[in-house]
């Protein structure tokens, strides 16, 4: 990638990434400090913050959340980011703190496969739910009279994308608050706040901290009301995350810069391979000229992530292929550095045919595992 890598001027990405939330050095102090494991801080006298209970606050996420802030919002000191046990957490906070019974939200119908389960929860608490594709900005068409507009571009796994801008713009004219599950683009990826949206909300699970071995999530926004019934939120249901995770994740931003760069860079690459075989039908990604989603990915993203979808031509196509895969461990989730793939029908939650493999790619060398991937669809020809 090149300079549009440091977007409106400022560090580039990877300087910006290995430097995110670090405290002012302090001589004998490490330039990380470790996670800091408290359940309560001493606290005499009157209760006065920052630090008084571990349910509300901890020296660990203070770093992260200025990281994470930095990221999704480079010089920009008005926007506030917390951190939260998983994205579901994250995402649950927004939804569940900003409606009310007798409220509308617009959701994707083609999302993250638990949306469906808070689109049930929020209708049992009397908030209605409309549901409108991502592609073709489709939820412009249902925004009428919503209190909330939830975004998630490019969706997972279908890899479609809409306007934020454009969808922000409706909403804001007629009062509606926007978000923007930013989880697949990652903040190198996408910014959702400068494309108008009142909260980027992610899954830190994924490419984010890339390793695999962290479940997180995170809210950030610039509206200080709307903010502070998210952090009520938090502090009503106590979905935290530890501090060694908070740490780990903080740890794992210092490389987003190199993963993302290599791991997106050969997802393009895997996804040009796969346009020539003939048994791919259904080839998606963001990031090739040709695909559906480009001209406007090119526009708001500034990278395209690291998932390839496509579909073999059935079922059992689809499950030899990823049983014959050598570099590529079948699993769920996406964004880590060792490259993940799966029959996404397998779970029964999206809209998918059989044979749709939702690839995840990792760090490995691109001739590996490109070669990896073609050596099993040889193998598993028909
Ligand atoms: C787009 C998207 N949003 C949110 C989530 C939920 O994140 P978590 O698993 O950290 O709760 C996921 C998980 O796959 C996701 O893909």
């Amino acid at each position: 990638m090149n300079d549009a890598t440091r977007g409106t001027g400022g560090p580039g990405d990877g300087t910006r990434a290995v430097r995110a939330g670090l405290p002012e050095p302090v001589k004998h102090e490490p330039t990380l400090p470790g996670p800091v494991f408290a359940a309560h801080f001493h606290l005499p006298g009157d209760p006065t913050g920052p630090y008084t209970y571990g349910r509300d606050e901890n020296p660990t996420w203070t770093l992260l959340e200025r990281a994470i802030g930095e990221l999704e919002a480079p010089g920009r000191d008005d926007v506030e980011a917390l951190v939260f046990a998983s994205g579901m957490a994250a995402i649950s906070a927004v939804l569940f703190s900003q409606l009310r019974a007798g409220d509308a939200v617009v959701l994707p119908d083609d999302g993250y496969q638990a949306l469906p389960l808070a689109r049930a929860q929020l209708e049992a608490y009397g908030i209605e739910v409309r549901t409108a594709p991502t592609g073709g900005d489709a939820q412009l068409e249902v925004l009428d009279g919503a209190k909330l507009l939830w975004i998630e571009t490019p969706s997972n796994p279908g890899l479609d994308v809409c306007d934020v801008r454009r969808l922000a713009d409706a909403a804001h004219a007629q009062g509606a608050l926007v978000a923007v599950d930013n989880t697949l683009a990652t903040p190198l990826g996408q910014r959702p706040l400068e494309l108008g949206a009142d909260f980027a909300v992610a899954s830190g699970t994924k490419q984010l901290t890339g390793h695999g071995d962290v479940l997180l999530g995170y809210v950030t926004g610039h509206d200080a009301g709307a903010m502070a019934a998210v952090r009520r939120w938090r502090k009503i249901v106590g979905a935290i995350p530890g501090p060694m995770e908070a740490w780990l994740a903080h740890r794992s931003i210092a490389t987003l810069q190199l993963r993302v760069e290599r791991q997106n860079t050969t997802a393009l690459r895997l996804a040009e391979a796969l346009r020539e075989r003939p048994e791919v039908t259904g080839l998606r990604y963001p990031g090739l000229p040709d695909d559906p989603s480009h001209k406007i990915a090119s526009q708001q993203m500034r990278r395209y992530g690291c998932v390839v979808s496509f579909t073999l031509p059935s079922r059992e196509r689809a499950d030899r292929f990823l049983d014959a895969l050598r570099l590529v461990d079948d699993a769920t989730s996406f964004g880590g550095v060792r490259s993940t793939a799966e029959r996404r029908g397998r779970w029964g939650g999206d809209a998918v045919a059989e044979g749709f493999v939702r690839f995840s790619v990792g760090a490995e060398d691109s001739e590996d595992l490109i070669a990896d991937v073609l050596r099993a669809l040889d193998v598993t020809a028909d």
